[in-house]
């Protein structure tokens, strides 16, 4: 038994302290949002008891009625809402999709064309750090021209016509612009390569109906993270196209067996138990991003970066691409102002604002100290930020990196944001 008096008043306290942090900000970090009430519950729900591992109707536990129907409407409305053959709602992240993917499909040494991550790509696409990168060999591409943002098909043609890639990726961290999934299909069908697109920042700007859906256009595997634009728990999801069968059967390594073939990398290829009360969060993200509001939200977030981008731009900032298509912007803060990304995010975080730094492309500033700051819309506009209150905040940041050196002006625009704040309740107040 528990004793339910026993208070762990240290770690509640700072959970506090973190819910008056993130209601009198303003969170411009372009991978975070806030969940709904009600997905907020189904986190901290009694799923999380449960062991579950293997596939609905497939366990290698008991007592699975109720998590096998959470699991299967998650999968049920993940497929939907993207348009897919299959759905693995289990991946524990981002990164740990990604990953299963890699697993499923590529032997190590396998070729593998990504983007270079200082042209936006994620360091789960072949960074040295990561274990992939040992695995595999991820053969780099980058943009044509930094100032529209233009992807260099023809490097890409070139390279996979030098490496004969298992796999193309694209979709980035840190890039505003849409991509031309048309000419990298083109490309991959090619050498049959598998046509990955890692969506885990615009996942909810497709399900919104405001960018391409990758599918459209023959690749074979989305995945992404629920909790950026999509609104959910923090998890990742694999959507692909192909034959989907019983994962405890091996299939051929074939393109249109890739659904089980990754239902097979996810557990037991590279996990464990699933996560229950994240799945069953997942499902209701999932419910309300097939909601008619979600699309409203979507073209709100868009108008609101649309809005916010062309403000900073009036206000001396050089954006990268000079502008964007999507929720974020990628600013070149040393080119506009003489000070690096990292100098800018403190000065910004002592006026309530969060954003974070953020190398730019082919930085000649070290990581830690870039060149640039990143930040976006999808946060704010959940908040009910609106496009007038953009130029509020544009011209915060301006009047702040300008006064980065005067604490007492800092801290009178901190007032000002806090009091702004505080008018726009958490979803979860
Ligand atoms: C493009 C992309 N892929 C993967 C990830 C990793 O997601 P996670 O942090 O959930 O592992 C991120 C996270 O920022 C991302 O931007």
């Amino acid at each position: 038994m528990y004793n339910n008096d026993m208070n762990d008043q240290q770690i509640k306290d700072l959970i506090n302290q973190e819910k008056n942090r993130q209601r009198q900000g303003l969170e411009l970090i372009p991978s975070e949002n806030y969940v709904s009430k009600q997905v907020l519950e189904a986190i901290g729900s009694i799923l999380t008891n449960k062991y579950s591992e293997g596939y609905p109707g497939k366990r290698y536990y008991g007592g699975q009625v109720y998590i096998d129907q959470i699991e299967q409407i998650a999968i049920d409305r993940a497929k939907e809402l993207f348009q897919a053959d299959h759905a693995n709602v289990q991946a524990h992240s981002g990164a740990s999709a990604n990953e299963a993917v890699y697993h499923a499909w590529l032997k190590p040494g396998d070729n593998v064309l990504a983007m270079d991550l200082s042209h936006g790509g994620h360091l789960t696409h072949g960074a040295p750090v990561t274990r992939s990168a040992q695995l595999y060999n991820f053969i780099r591409y980058k943009m044509k021209n930094v100032e529209t943002g233009e992807i260099d098909y023809e490097q890409i043609n070139q390279l996979a016509e030098q490496y004969r890639p298992k796999m193309i990726i694209v979709g980035y961290s840190s890039y505003p612009r849409e991509i031309d999934y048309q000419k990298i299909a083109e490309i991959g069908q090619g050498y049959q390569a598998l046509l990955m697109a890692d969506m885990a920042h615009i996942a909810g700007l497709i399900a919104g109906g405001m960018a391409k859906n990758p599918f459209d256009y023959g690749f074979h595997v989305i995945t992404c993270t629920s909790h950026k634009t999509l609104r959910g728990p923090r998890g990742g999801l694999i959507l692909s196209k192909g034959i989907v069968s019983n994962p405890l059967h091996k299939p051929t390594k074939t393109i249109e067996n890739i659904p089980t073939l990754i239902d097979r990398a996810v557990f037991p290829g590279t996990q464990g138990g699933p996560h229950d009360n994240i799945i069953a969060a997942k499902a209701i993200a999932l419910f309300e991003a097939l909601q008619p509001e979600f699309k409203d939200y979507i073209k709100q977030v868009l108008k609101n970066a649309q809005t916010l981008a062309q403000e900073l731009q009036n206000r001396d900032f050089k954006l990268i691409t000079n502008g964007t298509d999507n929720h974020l912007m990628l600013i070149d803060v040393f080119k506009s102002f003489k000070l690096n990304g990292l100098l800018v995010e403190t000065t910004l975080d002592k006026i309530n604002l969060t954003v974070n730094k953020n190398v730019i492309p082919d930085d000649s500033l070290p990581p830690f100290t870039p060149s640039g700051i990143r930040l976006g819309t999808p946060a704010i506009t959940t908040r009910g930020l609106k496009e007038t209150n953009m130029i509020q905040i544009a011209n915060w940041m301006k009047e702040a990196i300008i006064n980065h050196q005067n604490n007492a002006k800092l801290a009178q625009i901190k007032q000002e944001v806090i009091d702004f704040s505080l008018q726009f309740p958490l979803p979860s107040d």
